[in-house]
């Protein structure tokens, strides 16, 4: 059991998964060794806190070979695009406005607000798609953020109108020192907002599969708001989000009593519904997660059973922990579709299915698909409605097994 990165106060285990390798990476030799790590699930009945029990070195997910590029889909665009507009709205009654987003990936946002012209810096420590948002005009800071980090930003740019960050957050193990920075690069009258993959939609989803190395926490409003407190911040809006299969964004400000957060009020009740601020809350979610695993099984192994192969769809870093966890490989799987070239040509982590393009999967027409990137079904099934119409179908998995 670990300590609450938090508050430091005992963990208690909801799911020990056991041994991982990192989940964004690619194997690109599948006879050598891997490195693994345990992976566990726990929360922490004081600050309410879900988090790892263990975290990975940051510097082994998050380096020149970052397999996570935002721009991969057509929905992520538009959402980031739509996030971008938010923010030069904000912003536009401020003079010279400084805009910083931690994690800025690609360059997929900040993008946008560089074309307006606007002050900002992303900082990432990914050198290669730290890379890739500098060719799209955007000014970026390779480094990890934190308290340290965030004077010496102040230092050079003084203090930001506005600090972001989407699914980036819940990677950063030191939380308390990430609060500090935002402390002090912020200005008093900035705000704050950070989204991230949220608590209850996946208790509610069973989506078990977002517990993975990277995300060190999974966020709830009721831990958000004792986690702000601690920092001199408000918890002032949450605003559900759609991406990376059901997200929250919390709205912050420094201090205290800011106008009555309805939504906040609301979001905090339904939590508490769920039960998320009591450990019998993840009890029931543990049942879930393992009854989905071994109905997700069967079904693969009947449908193998039938004489079927079955193809995989979006080489997720998430799809790790499915896998893994339900023991699903390359004797059920013959291999991930994915648009990503530099995931092309590898093997998924652990279990070692090949990865291959797109067009491979077209041409293959596999009778089954497990649509392991379950997070763009939508923008997915209106890609491949030829190849549902021409017999194919979709396996999917939350919150329950169907084939489709
Ligand atoms: P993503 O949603 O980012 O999940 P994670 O954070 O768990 O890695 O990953 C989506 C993956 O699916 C990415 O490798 C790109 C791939 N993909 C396709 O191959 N085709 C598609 O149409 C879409 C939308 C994604
Ligand atoms: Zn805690």
């Amino acid at each position: 059991m670990g300590k609450c990165n938090v508050c430091l106060h005992q963990l208690k285990t909801v799911i020990p998964f056991g041994k991982m390798p990192i989940s964004n990476r690619f194997v690109t030799d599948p006879d050598a060794n891997e490195y693994v790590y345990h992976l566990s699930l726990g929360w922490c009945p004081k600050c309410l806190m879900a988090q790892l029990e263990s975290c990975v070195d940051p510097a082994m997910m998050f380096n020149d070979s970052y397999a996570y590029f935002s721009s991969t889909s057509s929905a992520m665009e538009d959402h980031f695009r739509e996030m971008a507009k938010e923010i030069s709205e904000f912003v536009s009654d401020r003079i010279d406005p400084f805009i910083v987003e931690l994690g800025c990936n690609d360059g997929i946002m900040l993008k946008h607000i560089a074309a307006l012209g606007l002050s900002h810096l992303g900082i990432e420590p990914s050198a290669n798609v730290a890379a890739i948002a500098r060719d799209r005009g955007v000014k970026v800071l390779g480094e990890f953020f934190g308290a340290e980090s965030a004077l010496e930003i102040q230092k050079i740019h003084g203090q930001a109108d506005l600090i972001c960050g989407a699914n980036v957050m819940c990677h950063m193990e030191d939380i308390n020192s990430v609060f500090e920075g935002v402390n002090v690069l912020l200005k008093p009258d900035g705000v704050f907002f950070f989204q991230d993959p949220y608590l209850l939609d996946i208790l509610k989803k069973t989506s078990f599969d977002q517990i993975y190395d990277e995300h060190v926490y999974y966020f709830s409003g009721l831990a958000v708001s004792q986690l702000a407190g601690r920092h001199g911040f408000e918890l002032v809006g949450m605003v559900p989000k759609e991406v990376h299969g059901g997200s929250m964004r919390y709205y912050l400000k420094k201090g205290v009593n800011h106008q009555d957060p309805e939504d906040v009020t609301f979001h905090l009740s339904q939590e508490k519904a769920f039960n998320l601020h009591d450990f019998e809350g993840y009890v029931s979610f543990r049942e879930n997660v393992d009854r989905i695993c071994v109905n997700l099984k069967q079904t693969l192994m009947e449908i193998k059973d039938g004489g079927n192969r079955i193809a995989a769809y979006g080489a997720t870093s998430k799809s790790t922990t499915l896998l893994i966890y339900s023991r699903i490989g390359p004797e059920l799987i013959d291999y991930v579709s994915d648009t990503t070239p530099t995931k092309i040509g590898k093997y998924t982590p652990g279990t070692h299915i090949p990865v291959k393009s797109h067009s491979h999967f077209l041409r293959d027409n596999p009778p089954y698909t497990l649509l392991l990137a379950w997070n763009h079904e939508r923008e997915i099934l209106e890609k491949e409605r030829t190849y549902r119409k021409g017999g194919g179908k979709f396996i999917t998995f939350f919150p329950k097994v169907a084939v489709i």
